[in-house]
């Protein structure tokens, strides 16, 4: 079947309504700062989807854009401002950013403790030793899904598709800290339907649409498609969704799927670094 992420939502903002308004008695309201150095239409619809979340539940948000002229040291330079502003909560990098700029170099001037993607590399080493930090927000986001559709992790094979630091690293590791065992696949994989086929759990990160068809499914798997591709004027995953959806007992739908529960996890992240604030 396919899932209902629209209930999972509902839900979630419902805690986090409740959550702000405490927070809002004590005069903590959170803020966070986007952070666009592209020109990319598709990177400009994910900051829109965030900022309208963030003016629902009356988070303060401010857009900083960057032009292709930019360079380095004035990004840096504005991001080392926003680490010293008390009223900041978080900063987000939206990724992927111009050629000219080193993505590592812009990522790790953002202090860690302000790092609400969690991409920094002190928050991504301690998410691989285990501590629980800051936790990337589409692996947190794919977290929350497996957990509200009580999914026994321990002992589950799970293949994860693409090796990206956004979703395949971090979401192997956190399926291997719930004692998942993992196998991440990518591009260069052979033979990619003999792991996908014996998946308890598929977590399809690839870019590449009807990369996931029935065929390479178990019977009553769950499947996670994390996939945005724009086909003919239209937004599909990587799964071919329907057909899959016949064999497999869950599959996540896109759009409405993994996108949406990825934007309440990064306001979740944002909360908790409020919550934890001194
Ligand atoms: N680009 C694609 N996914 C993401 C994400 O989760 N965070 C940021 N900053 N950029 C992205």
């Amino acid at each position: 079947m396919i899932v209902d992420i629209k209930k999972m939502i509902s839900k979630k903002e419902e805690e986090l309504v409740k959550r702000l308004a405490v927070l809002k008695q004590k005069n903590k309201i959170p803020k966070i700062v986007f952070i666009v150095a592209n020109e990319d239409e598709a990177s400009k619809s994910y900051i829109r989807s965030k900022i309208k979340i963030c003016d629902k539940l009356g988070i303060k948000q401010e857009e900083i854009y960057f032009t292709h002229t930019c360079s380095e040291e004035e990004v840096v330079e504005c991001i080392k401002k926003l680490n010293q502003d008390k009223a900041v909560t978080g900063i987000l990098v939206q990724l992927p950013i111009y050629h000219h700029l080193n993505v590592n170099t812009i990522v790790n001037s953002i202090k860690p403790s302000k790092d609400v993607d969690g991409f920094h590399t002190f928050n991504v080493g301690s998410l691989y030793s285990g501590c629980q930090n800051i936790i990337p927000c589409t692996p947190k986001g794919i977290m929350s899904i497996l957990d509200e559709l009580g999914i026994e992790l321990s002992g589950k094979y799970v293949v994860v598709i693409g090796r990206s630091n956004i979703v395949g690293k971090p979401i192997a590791q956190l399926l291997l800290q719930k004692d998942s065992t993992v196998t991440i696949c990518h591009s260069k994989t052979r033979n990619l339907k003999e792991y996908t086929k014996e998946a308890d759990i598929l977590i399809v990160a690839a870019g590449i649409s009807n990369l996931v068809t029935k065929d390479m499914i178990k019977k009553d798997s769950v499947i996670i498609d994390v996939g945005i591709n724009r086909v003919k004027d239209k937004i599909v995953g990587d799964v071919a969704t329907i057909e899959v959806a016949k064999k497999a007992k869950y599959v996540t739908p896109v759009p409405g799927g993994v996108g949406p529960m990825t934007i309440i996890s990064l306001i979740e992240n944002l909360v908790e670094m409020v919550e934890n604030s001194k």
